[in-house]
């Protein structure tokens, strides 16, 4: 996979899945943009990085004022984009008795409005014939217990990257969608806390383990890559067999 000097923005890349995608980028040869709220978060990540051609940018994304943050250092940098990944995300685990009007704004505003208003922002800076993916989750179309707000944006999410694809063809940009099964991250921590729940959670998925977030760079990598020049519009499931899986 060819990436020698191509241009990628991650959103949420200073912990967990998109740390690992911006660290497998790098390795390829990329220029790589994270994001993150915490800046302490970002300069850990830079830290294990390692290298000139990373970029720091602490930005927001629930909010509008914290994308254009973003948007102006891409147009201070005057590049174009070949890679946005949208992958910024929280959880927040409740019964729909328990929702508080705060965990429903913070994941609507986190998960769905920041990845639309940074696709829509960066848009005039994306290369035609780039590749944008989102992360979503295998959580969009299931029903778990206490997942109602979470599942919900991941549901929105996907709408929203479908039609992304269809609307971006004129340009040549390719949009699909990741959806992480069970991957061992500060999310999952918060989701699955005892060890006992997670070896319920690895046992729910054929392969019988948790992923980790390198298993999750790498599809974000082939997405991106020429090897999946016929792939839009699509939600490619990353779950260790999770949601197929026939339970006996
Ligand atoms: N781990 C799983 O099992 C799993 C499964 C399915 C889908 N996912 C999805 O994977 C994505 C990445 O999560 P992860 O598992 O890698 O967890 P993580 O380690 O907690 O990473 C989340 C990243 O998003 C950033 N972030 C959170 N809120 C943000 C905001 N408002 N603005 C900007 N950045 C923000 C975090 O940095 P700051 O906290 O510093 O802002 C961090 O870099 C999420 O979209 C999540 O829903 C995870």
């Amino acid at each position: 996979m060819e990436f020698e000097n191509k241009n990628v923005v991650i959103t949420g890349g200073s912990t967990g899945i998109g740390l690992a995608t911006a660290k497998a980028f790098i390795e390829k040869g990329a220029n790589v943009w994270i994001t993150g709220r915490n800046a302490e978060n970002l300069q850990k990540a830079a830290a294990e990085i390692v290298s000139p051609r990373l970029n720091t940018v602490v930005s927001d994304t629930s909010n509008l004022a914290g994308i254009a943050v973003l948007e102006k250092a891409v147009a201070a940098s005057g590049i174009e984009i070949d890679v946005l990944f949208l992958n910024a995300g929280t959880a927040v685990f409740n019964s729909i008795a328990q929702v508080t009007e705060a965990d429903f704004d913070a994941q609507f505003n986190t998960n769905v409005k920041g990845s639309f208003f940074t696709l829509q922002k960066l848009l005039p800076n994306m290369k035609n014939g780039g590749a944008i993916l989102f992360t979503s989750s295998t959580v969009a179309t299931a029903a778990n217990l206490g997942a109602s707000v979470y599942s919900a944006t991941k549901g929105a999410l996907n709408k929203i990257a479908q039609i992304a694809a269809n609307e971006l063809v004129d340009r040549k940009i390719r949009v699909n969608i990741v959806s992480p099964g069970p991957v061992q991250t500060k999310i999952l921590d918060s989701a699955v806390p005892t060890e006992e729940a997670k070896e319920y959670v690895a046992s729910a998925t054929a392969l019988k383990r948790v992923g980790n977030p390198d298993e999750i760079a790498k599809t974000v990598l082939f997405l991106a890559s020429d090897m999946a020049s016929f792939i839009t519009g699509t939600e490619l499931l990353v779950d260790g067999g999770y949601t197929n899986y026939a339970r006996k």
